[in-house]
């Protein structure tokens, strides 16, 4: 079993890798592989509903790690993306980078199971979690959930290694999705994925 865990912060190493590194060894330490994506710190292309990607699944901007990200999420069990909180939401960079990703192509993520995490100096932290987890539950993926909201506070690694709250909570997140990959891959051979119906598509409410 593998989880691939996005770090969706311009910083490979700053206070969203800490977070993730964190998640990742409580992933580790019960037997889950992991792989973390760093998004990097050079411009990320937004989505222009080109619609190329719903011909060969992949998207038409190259320049960015989008793609291989959409390779190493449809071969993963789980997914973890974290991001600094930028103004109360997601960083734009990932925001972009997670469209290009799930646009069109959700059905390859259904049913592997994902948690977002964000990190903050000091708020805007469950807007912007809300926002992240949008990516999962319109594409059938299990949200893996922790001992409260997952954030961790601080403006360096230090501070977060000091938020003692927030790091127990990224373990326990590491260690509810570990648990939970473990349910689906004991029950895969006795309980089948939900049958899906035929998508029903109405560009309006009524
Ligand atoms: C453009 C920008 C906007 C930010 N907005 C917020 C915010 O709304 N709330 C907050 O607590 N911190 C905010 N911050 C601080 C970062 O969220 C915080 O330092 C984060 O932990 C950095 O993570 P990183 O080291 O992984 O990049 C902002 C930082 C930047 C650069």
């Amino acid at each position: 079993m593998n989880v691939l865990l996005i770090n969706g912060s311009p910083h490979r190493e700053g206070c969203t890798c800490t977070a993730l590194n964190e998640v990742a060894t409580a992933l580790e330490r019960n037997g889950v592989g992991t792989e973390i994506l760093h998004i990097g710190n050079r411009a990320i292309h937004g989505c222009t509903a080109c619609g190329a990607c719903a011909e060969n699944g992949y998207c038409i901007f190259k320049d960015d790690p989008v793609n291989r990200a959409i390779d190493l999420a449809r071969a993963a069990d789980g997914l973890v993306v974290g991001s600094p909180v930028y103004y109360a939401g997601p960083n734009g960079a990932l925001c972009a980078f997670l469209d290009r990703m799930f646009f069109m192509k959700s059905r390859l993520y259904a049913y592997k199971p994902a948690a977002a995490i964000v990190s903050c100096r000091r708020g805007g932290a469950s807007a912007a979690f809300d926002r992240l987890n949008k990516y999962f539950t319109i594409s059938n993926m299990p949200v893996v959930s922790s001992q409260y909201w997952n954030a961790v506070h601080g403006n360096t690694p230090d501070e977060v290694r000091q938020d003692l709250e927030g790091m127990q909570i990224m373990r326990t997140l590491g260690r509810n999705m570990a648990w939970l990959l473990k349910c689906i891959d004991a029950a895969k051979d006795t309980v089948p994925y939900p049958e899906p119906e035929a998508i029903q598509r109405t560009n309006f409410i009524r």
